[in-house]
């Protein structure tokens, strides 16, 4: 038996019924490609999962791994680490002000549902506000926190979250148009606190700015307004930033591009590059503050793993002494002048959304948007494709050239697909 056949045997593939799929066997990457066994290569306009964005194979990270393996592999929960240290420190001088103390998880989805657990010690409230096309991971409680088609086959989900409607401009759930907007989808989170009653709500928790269900922006006072409101009823704010952070946006985190700082900034993904699985919460003052003396009521065994903070490391390391943040910024004004120009040339684009390497071409309804990942692989492009919308996420140490040539690869698919 080959590796593939013993994968497809003997292990399972998430997001998928088994018997049809067949795996793409992968051999290697380096920067922002990757290769089949057969040697095929693939320019990965989708980061993996929107998760390398310092690409494959960091020759930094790697480094800091193979240091770590020789230094120290195995730590419990309860131990004090170099590794631990140095990673947060150097943390907290990338996240916004104040959120300067993290507990360290495995993911994403174990991320936000500590956040959750944290924010109902801190307030002795149970209730989370969260919207309604959402997607907080797979883990149960995160999949209730989550609107989504992934959490419809484990509903009804934990009790006392809420879901409020979305800052969706192409698709305003009020039908009001940018120039005539007195931001419904703001005051429409405080009518619900009220009448959920503002006591029983520890904490709207909410992606700053949507993976996969839409990657829109939300209005720029979005946020100020929201952290308003959160403080006149004593709630807490936590945002979602497991896909948008580490430079994806073209800033470290999409939180900076908007006022408002929340009380707690849930990571994943590109805190490695996925190298190795990590998460994190990063907490405020007041967060930490109460578990000075209040136990904090958690654990994982594999919380702080060496190997995953080495991975952490390196993957800072890279983002900073390569500028990464700031090239994701640069090559965003790139990747923004040519969805302009789609969304000229081709009819059956609705809208085109983007900022830094993170891009969005959400179709009209009835365009049938997996035919283009499909058409994409065949031409050796990896993207990722979700409902209506396709997403340009490269890594963020693409080159110009191999941006363009993906980009345009992505165009001649579009003008197949339009005749
Ligand atoms: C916004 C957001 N939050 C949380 C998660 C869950 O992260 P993980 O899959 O690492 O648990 C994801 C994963 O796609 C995500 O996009």
């Amino acid at each position: 038996m080959n590796f593939v056949d013993q994968n497809v045997r003997h292990t399972l593939f998430t997001w998928t019924a088994q018997a049809d799929f067949s795996p793409l066997a992968l051999a290697g990457g380096e920067g922002a490609w990757f290769w089949d066994v057969e040697g095929r290569r693939y320019l990965d306009l989708a980061s993996v999962v929107v998760s390398a964005n310092a690409g494959h194979n960091h020759p930094r990270i790697l480094a800091a791994m193979r240091r770590q393996l020789d230094q120290l592999v195995v730590a419990g929960p309860g131990m004090a680490t170099e590794i631990r240290g140095r990673v947060a420190y150097d943390l907290s001088k990338v996240t916004p002000p104040g959120l300067d103390r993290f507990l360290f998880t495995l993911g994403g989805a174990d991320a936000n549902e500590h956040a959750i657990k944290m924010a109902r010690l801190v307030t002795g409230r149970q209730k989370v506000l969260c919207r309604l096309h959402s997607y907080h991971g797979a883990t149960f409680g995160a999949l209730s926190f989550s609107s989504d088609p992934r959490s419809a086959p484990f509903l009804p989900g934990l009790p006392g979250v809420i879901h409020a409607k979305d800052p969706y401009c192409y698709r305003c759930p009020w039908d009001t148009s940018p120039e005539v907007c007195d931001r419904p989808c703001i005051s429409h989170i405080e009518k619900i606190i009220l009448a959920e009653n503002p006591s029983t709500i520890a904490a709207v928790l909410m992606e700053t700015v949507p993976g996969t269900n839409g990657g829109y922006f939300p209005p720029l006072d979005y946020y100020r307004e929201l952290r308003k409101i959160c403080d006149r009823y004593d709630i807490l704010l936590v945002l979602d930033e497991v896909l948008t952070g580490f430079g994806r946006t073209g800033r470290w985190f999409a939180i900076n591009h908007y006022d408002g700082v929340p009380d707690m900034l849930t990571l994943g993904k590109g805190i490695t590059s996925g190298h190795a699985p990590l998460g994190a919460v990063a907490v405020n003052e007041r967060i930490a503050r109460h578990f000075d003396t209040n136990t904090l009521m958690t654990g994982l065994t594999h919380t702080a793993h060496p190997v995953s903070l080495a991975a952490a490391l390196g993957n800072l390391e890279a983002l900073q002494q390569e500028s990464l943040v700031e090239r994701s910024r640069n090559l965003g004004e790139r990747l923004a002048d040519w969805l302009k120009q789609i969304k000229g040339q081709h009819a059956i684009v609705g809208d085109v959304r983007s900022a830094g390497l993170y891009g969005c071409i959400e179709f009209k309804e009835g365009v049938e948007v997996v035919q283009f990942k499909k058409a994409a692989m065949e031409r050796g492009v990896h993207l990722l494709v979700r409902g209506q919308c396709l997403f340009i996420a490269p890594p963020l140490v693409i080159s110009e050239r191999h941006l363009d040539e993906g980009l345009e690869t992505v165009a001649k698919i579009l003008c197949n697909a339009q005749r």
